[in-house]
């Protein structure tokens, strides 16, 4: 049995796999439109979400399964202290796929565990958020047709920012890639994650606080929200909160081709009046992750 926990558990192969079943999805939904029928997903969120869950949702529904579940602690039996293993073990008794984010990193793996069923990974603590990385490798591929031979900037939380560190673990396995660390020093890329993912690939990268001093070179800017609910004190996170804010000013160097991602949700860090721009990919990317999320449940329940 196949779990998604951390985006390392699909090989490069496999990846291109689910993007191949994605982009039929797109081009041939009523193909899937029964292919999970009888089934159940179970979203367990321990944390809010509106893309993650509700992406999950409509997949498993257009792929005509059904979803239980439950969108906060507090309206599960969690709040009464039960533990996350016994939660993925009952609701391996009621469905057939779990989909969990949790506060704290790690719990996704602890009910894999325990579960009879899949569990995937949407979100854990500051750690990963590997189903976001299918997203962004979708948009990837349909903007740019390619993985390698990319410079790639990340802009904001790059400490908790847990899909910054899911993306550059993936990115980190193609050729020819650059990466570019922009962030305040307080809110660095952990040194985890650099020594896992750039060192070890012997990926070239640069670490700067100024955003628009390395805004030329990039192919791809995954801007991020500074992640309040991760701080331990709201004074950094008011001081940090606004540290880049992109406009249309700071689009000025910007090559033509620049795709502007962001995970979504968005507090101020992209101005809304680059929504417009044709550089703008963060709402293809929300689409696109309801593709990926049906190719996986497909792949997950073996129906592909
Ligand atoms: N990108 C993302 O995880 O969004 P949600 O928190 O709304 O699920």
């Amino acid at each position: 049995m196949r779990n998604l926990i951390d985006i390392l558990d699909f090989s490069k192969e496999e990846l291109s796999e689910l993007i191949s079943v994605a982009c039929d999805i797109i081009d041939n939904p009523d193909k899937y439109a029964h292919a999970c029928e009888g089934k159940k997903l179970a979203t367990l969120f321990f944390e809010p979400s509106t893309r993650t869950r509700l992406s999950f949702e409509a997949a498993m529904y257009e792929l005509g399964g059904n979803v239980i579940g439950f969108s906060s602690a507090g309206s599960s039996s969690s709040s009464k202290g039960e533990s996350v293993a016994d939660t993925a073990k009952t609701l391996s008794c009621y469905a057939d796929i779990i989909a969990m984010r949790h506060p704290k990193e790690g719990a996704p793996y602890v009910a894999a565990k325990a579960a009879s069923i899949p569990v995937i990974n949407a979100g854990d603590g500051g750690h990963s958020h590997p189903t976001q990385t299918l997203a962004d490798l979708l948009t990837i591929y349909r903007e740019k047709g390619r993985f390698e031979n990319l410079t790639i900037g990340f802009c904001g939380d790059l400490k908790f920012g847990r899909t910054v560190h899911s993306l550059i673990t993936a990115m980190a396995r193609y050729d020819n890639i650059n990466v570019v660390l922009i962030s305040p020093e307080e809110l660095k890329l952990p040194s985890y994650v650099k020594r896992d993912t750039l060192k070890k690939f012997n990926i070239p990268y640069e670490q700067t606080t100024d955003l628009e001093e390395v805004i030329d070179k990039l192919d791809i800017l995954y801007m991020t929200r500074v992640q309040r609910e991760r701080f331990f004190n709201e004074e950094d996170y008011l001081r940090l909160k606004d540290t880049y804010i992109l406009d249309e000013p700071k689009l000025v160097n910007a090559k033509k081709e620049l795709s502007i991602m962001h995970p979504l949700p968005r507090v101020n860090e992209i101005s809304i009046a680059i929504d417009d721009d044709p550089r703008a990919c963060y709402f293809k990317q929300v689409l696109n992750g309801k593709y990926m999320r049906m190719a996986l449940i497909l792949k997950l329940l073996k129906e592909v």
